[in-house]
């Protein structure tokens, strides 16, 4: 019997420090043995957003514990890790510099292969650590710095279909959220409020949605709810409010992925399409039903992380470890942390006045 291999991942690229021991069962099913995540909601809140310098300051203390953590809880020694997988972008430098060196040391002190890994690549791959999911699949990224449409092609093979030209949805929903006075992070609270308002109540624009494929505009919704925001006194506007820009963003998303359904289809042949939503927004319930009754609609078959690896984690960093591990993809000591960080590197950049769609 061969010894499954055991991956440690390590995750500091925004304001979650966190790390992960996963390993694969007989069947190669990949099994999580720990998931620890720190959050810096606490150190950030005063400040309504991520301070990167205050981030990084934290990574750097905690992000020894939190391994030590993660390893106590997963029950395995240290020296029998095979590969420590840590995120080198995109996210803030001075915080992704923290998981990426001590990831790296760590390696270097242990002897063991280092794995350098795409954030989003994470997000791609993090279904797999509770559905069986075989290349290609549809993926919708939504999370607080990108919302994209990607076709999985495999491993680091990926086709750009659909991009945000403008804000990501996470970040259309934490400035709704700040401009209905919740305290940062607010998008999840947005979905708390929605169930008490009344959708209909604000018409809300839904830029790009009749033009640019499945690309998707954010920016012009989020001045509407600016103009709205500075009339609204009582409680119960407020819940409309936000119960109107959910629907819109429910509306987007459904209308944009259909659009996008039919190009995966174009590219790829396959029996059983899936889709695959990933990403911190992807624990919005709506978000899942909707698109869930999409699926069902175009013959798509809806694949979601369960709930807790939607956000960041160290999970979907040592997921994609694992994958790499196992066709000998290792990194050199000296891999850069990368800010920017596409996964489909040939995609036009597509962002600010000017787009052309
Ligand atoms: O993936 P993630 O943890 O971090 C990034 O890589 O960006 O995503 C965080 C984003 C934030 O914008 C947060 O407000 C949003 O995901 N989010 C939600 C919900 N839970 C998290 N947005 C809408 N509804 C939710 N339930
Ligand atoms: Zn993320």
């Amino acid at each position: 019997m061969n010894k499954k291999p055991i991956i440690l991942g390590i995750e500091s690229s925004c304001d979650e420090t966190a790390a992960s021991i996963i390993t694969e069962n007989e069947q190669g099913v990949p099994t999580i043995l720990s998931n620890i995540v720190s959050s810096q909601v606490d150190i950030h809140k005063e400040f309504g957003g991520v301070v990167p310098e205050l981030a990084a300051r934290s990574h750097i203390e905690k992000i020894d514990l939190i391994t030590k953590k993660a390893l106590d809880e997963s029950g395995v020694k240290i020296e029998d890790i095979d590969a420590i997988a840590a995120t080198a972008g995109p996210g803030l430098i001075v915080c992704l510099s923290v998981g990426l060196s001590f990831g790296k040391a760590m390696a270097s002190s242990l002897n063991k292969p280092f794995i350098a890994v795409n954030h989003l690549e994470g997000h791609a791959l993090s279904p797999k650590l509770n559905s069986e999911l075989n290349y290609p699949y549809l993926l919708l990224l939504i999370s607080g710095g990108h919302t994209q449409f990607l076709s999985v092609q495999g491993l680091g093979n990926y086709k750009r279909l659909g991009t945000t030209i403008d804000d990501a949805v996470g970040e259309a929903f934490d400035k709704t959220a700040k401009l209905l006075g919740i305290e940062f992070p607010g998008g999840p609270q947005i979905e708390v409020y929605a169930k008490k308002g009344d959708p209909n109540k604000y018409l809300l624009p839904k830029p790009i949605f009749h033009k640019g494929g499945c690309n998707l505009s954010f920016a012009g919704l989020k001045t509407a709810v600016l103009k709205i925001s500075k009339q609204i006194k009582t409680d119960q506007e407020k819940y409309d409010l936000a119960a109107s820009f959910q629907k819109t963003i429910e509306e987007i998303l459904y209308k944009k992925s259909k659009i996008a359904f039919e190009e995966f289809k174009k590219m790829n042949e396959i029996k059983k399409n899936k889709f695959v939503v990933a990403g911190g927004v992807a624990a919005n319930k709506r978000i899942r039903e909707v698109l869930t009754n999409l699926c069902e609609e175009e013959g798509f078959e809806a694949i979601f992380p369960p709930i807790n690896l939607c956000g960041d984690n160290a999970a979907m960093i040592a997921m994609v470890g694992l994958e790499k591990f196992k066709l000998n993809q290792f990194s050199e000591l000296d891999s850069p942390a990368k800010p920017r960080w596409p996964l489909d590197a040939d995609a036009a950049f597509l962002k600010g006045a000017g787009v052309r769609l």
